[in-house]
């Protein structure tokens, strides 16, 4: 019977090589997928929920001011990036109707950007109702409208959950 004796510091290094290309091409994946447009915006949409649940809770009270400020800011940063995305469901859309699509969804997105607006002002004045308002009035419309106008069709069971 033949010895793989002498081989065998062969064979390791081999294996090892193997092992360290594989190990780095899962690295070089996992680490340069950059997320897709869509991506971003689901989870620019998952940090405004947030956001919002936290305003929500403080802003009928002037001594959690500062967390109604702060939650605000953090919303308005997330409309200004939105804003440079496209809406989901632009695909879905004739060709010639897509530049008017998109325009509306900015143009929707300005606006919730100025429901934000006028919500910071109310709650740096000493105007906490106004603030509750109008989140309770203009922005929880401006949202349900722009999930009809902007989402990708989905089976009800789904849209329900876009809240
Ligand atoms: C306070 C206001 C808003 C909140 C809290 C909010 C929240 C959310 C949440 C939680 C989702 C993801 C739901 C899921 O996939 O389960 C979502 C998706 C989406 N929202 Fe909003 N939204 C708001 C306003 C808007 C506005 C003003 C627009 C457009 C002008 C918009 C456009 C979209 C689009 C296109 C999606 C689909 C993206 C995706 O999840 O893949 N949203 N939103």
């Amino acid at each position: 019977m033949t010895s793989l004796r002498p081989f065998a510091p062969r064979l390791l290094g081999v294996a090892c090589l193997a092992v360290l290309v594989l190990g780095l091409s899962v690295v070089a994946r996992t680490e340069t997928k950059a997320p897709t447009p869509d991506e971003q915006l689901h989870e620019l949409m998952i940090g405004l929920k947030r956001q919002l649940k936290e305003f929500g809770r403080a802003v009928a009270d002037p001594a959690m001011n500062e967390t109604s400020l702060a939650a605000v800011a953090e919303m308005q940063a997330i409309a200004l990036a939105a804003k440079t995305l496209e809406p989901s469901n632009l695909d879905e859309k004739p060709k010639e109707e897509r530049a008017a699509h998109k325009a509306a969804y900015r143009a929707d997105m300005a606006r919730m950007l100025s429901d934000l607006c006028q919500m910071e002002i109310a709650i740096l004045e000493g105007r906490n109702a106004d603030a509750q308002a109008t989140l309770q009035g203009p922005l929880f419309d401006l949202r349900e409208s722009s999930h009809e106008k902007y989402q990708k069709e989905e089976g009800e069971e789904h849209h329900e959950r876009r809240r």
